[in-house]
């Protein structure tokens, strides 16, 4: 603390990424990177963007990857909102669209920038507890609220709400912004983007951090209503005209034209998963069912701080949360086949 601070940064309280380690022989399964590379066609086309044109700015709109968003959901680009990672776009969200006086809404096992946000913007929440099985329950969200906001697949647990039982959610909330923040859709979920045509109040998030396995671009989306879209657009030019680089911009709009690339490596996500899955639970572990690129575990026998803390010793790092309700257990991020094998033979 310094005494230049402000009463209001002394107050926040950050959030915690996981681990970005600078050993680089760790098997590293702590913060969902895709363990398969970027699309060579994307990389080809960022290396084309090395040039003197750098000199110049880029386009604050991102209209190219706007356009190539739009082209692959089937909207129209005036839906697409990009920025930098989902990260930014959420805290525009955040910003722009749940400052009133009800609380928003979040399950109480979710994505943890959630709390840190509202802090930051001085927005009331509520965190609304998922049900035994860590499933959300809709008819819990039936109640005043300044918004909606979920990960689905949900984060930490990975667990999936199916789309008939989002449009539920919508239709019962018609009066508030619900948030789909669909970082993990990709790896086995629907999306909600086919929504948005009929709800005015759905915004979807995206990332290309995740299938698109671009985490180090940093480049994130939200696909809505025209008028939702222009509230992020006005936050984003009172606070940084041009979050996307000129490489952000043209990698992420090819990530996305490159359908055959994102398609095949998201199917050796789900396989290697699968294959994860089967492999835990022959060690004992109980596996939340996963719609995502990590599996949320537990083993019974054994404590999951420890646990974390042995594996990296071993070289193998996972995340571990302290949160009472999931303290017993891990986020596995599924790597490839040998990364997997790398963290079941540690686990022996
Ligand atoms: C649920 C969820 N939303 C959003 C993000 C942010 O992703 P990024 O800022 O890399 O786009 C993450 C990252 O792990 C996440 O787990």
């Amino acid at each position: 603390m310094s005494r230049f601070w402000s009463p209001f940064v002394k107050d926040l309280v950050p959030y915690v990424p996981g681990e970005q380690p600078k050993l680089t022989k760790l098997v590293k399964l702590n913060t969902n990177e895709n363990p398969y590379g970027p699309s060579p066609k994307a990389l080809e086309a960022m290396r084309g963007e090395l040039n003197d044109d750098l000199r110049l700015y880029p386009d604050p709109n991102g209209d190219r990857l706007k356009q190539a968003v739009a082209e692959y959901y089937g909207v129209t680009a005036q839906q697409v909102f990009v920025g930098n990672g989902s990260d930014e776009v959420l805290a525009h969200i955040f910003h722009g669209l749940f400052q009133h006086d009800a609380p928003l809404l979040f399950p109480d096992v979710s994505y943890s920038f959630y709390p840190v946000y509202c802090g930051l913007y001085g927005i009331p929440f509520e965190q609304v507890a998922l049900d035994e099985q860590f499933q959300i329950r809709i008819a819990d969200y039936a109640k005043p609220n300044a918004g909606i906001i979920f990960p689905n697949p949900n984060a930490p647990t990975g667990c999936l709400m199916p789309l008939d039982v989002v449009e539920q959610l919508l239709r019962a909330n018609r009066d508030s912004v619900v948030v789909v923040d669909e970082a993990y859709i990709d790896f086995g979920g629907e999306t909600a983007i086919s929504l948005v045509d009929r709800y005015d109040n759905l915004l979807v998030t995206q990332t290309l951090s995740k299938s698109r396995s671009l985490a180090g671009l940093r480049v994130g989306l939200a696909v809505g209503h025209p008028d939702l879209i222009d509230a992020l657009e006005r936050i984003k030019n009172s606070f940084n005209s041009y979050p996307l680089d000129r490489m952000a911009i043209v990698g992420a709009a090819v990530a996305f034209e490159d359908r055959e690339y994102f398609a095949a490596t998201c199917r050796k996500v789900i396989d290697s998963r699968e294959a994860l899955v089967e492999q835990l639970q022959g060690k004992g572990f109980e596996v939340l069912p996963s719609a995502a690129n990590f599996i949320f575990a537990r083993h019974p026998q054994q404590d999951a701080a420890q646990l974390a803390a042995r594996l990296r010793e071993q070289g193998v790092i996972v995340r571990h949360f302290k949160q009472t309700r999931i303290a017993q257990f891990l986020r596995i991020t599924v790597g490839t086949p040998e990364m997997n094998q790398a963290l079941i033979d540690a686990l022996g």
